[in-house]
């Protein structure tokens, strides 16, 4: 027993740095396969094969936070409407270098109702039910030009807050570009509401 117990320490131990090597590999592999920008458009983690997208998995882990907008209320305190907004990783440093957001970049918009309560600070309004999310992916080249919901440059879709990979959208021209015209000279995003973009 004495003379084994190197010997089966020594393999044990060996057998532990090899499966630390081999999970490593496939961390760094799932990720540039899952949520890298420019994987976006091609290994179907947010656009299948028709261009049909849908919303990020684990996106609130792994994407970057741009910045968020509080919609106020008609009437009374707090606000009706939150939106919490994010993207693909690689964004934020990629469009402080050129002002462009990089092709298959992710947006995210989260849509919340928000809870009003009364905090310490005073009156708050916190995220409260999710209703659903817009979704934003950056392709060039006037990808997938049989499908509806992709043109000037995006893909556009909106998802209701139970089903994130099938859009009740039909047409990002009646669905959603009307209300994007403000934005049309910054790549039809409203980056001034993201402080991280600023250089
Ligand atoms: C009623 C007008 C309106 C419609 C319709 C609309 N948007 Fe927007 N969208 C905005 C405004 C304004 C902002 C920024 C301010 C905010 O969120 O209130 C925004 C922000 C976004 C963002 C965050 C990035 C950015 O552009 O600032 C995404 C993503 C987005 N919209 C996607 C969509 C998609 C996809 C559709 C269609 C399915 C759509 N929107 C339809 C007005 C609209």
């Amino acid at each position: 027993m004495r003379v084994r117990f190197p010997a089966m320490s020594a393999a044990i131990a060996s057998g532990v740095i090899v499966t630390a090597i081999f999970s490593q590999w496939i961390a760094a592999h799932a990720q540039t396969n899952t949520t890298a920008p420019s994987n976006a458009l091609g290994a179907g983690a947010v656009v299948d094969a028709a261009g049909n997208l849908r919303v990020p998995d684990g996106y609130r882990t792994a994407y970057e936070s741009l910045g968020s907008w509080a919609i106020a209320a008609d009437q009374g305190k707090g606000a009706k409407e939150l939106h919490l907004v994010y993207a693909s990783p690689g964004t934020i440093a990629a469009y402080r270098k050129d002002g462009r957001f990089p092709d298959g970049t992710v947006l995210v918009k989260e849509v919340f109702q928000p809870a009003i309560e009364q905090k310490t600070t005073g009156t708050v309004s916190r995220a409260g039910t999710l209703k659903g999310w817009f979704v934003m992916v950056k392709g060039e080249n006037g990808r997938y030009p049989d499908n509806q919901m992709w043109g000037d440059g995006w893909g556009w879709s909106w998802f209701d807050a139970g089903n994130p990979t099938k859009t009740t959208s039909k047409n990002y021209k009646t669905d959603c570009l009307g209300c994007h015209v403000p934005a049309r000279g910054s790549d039809w995003v409203y980056v001034e509401g993201y402080q991280p973009l600023k250089r």
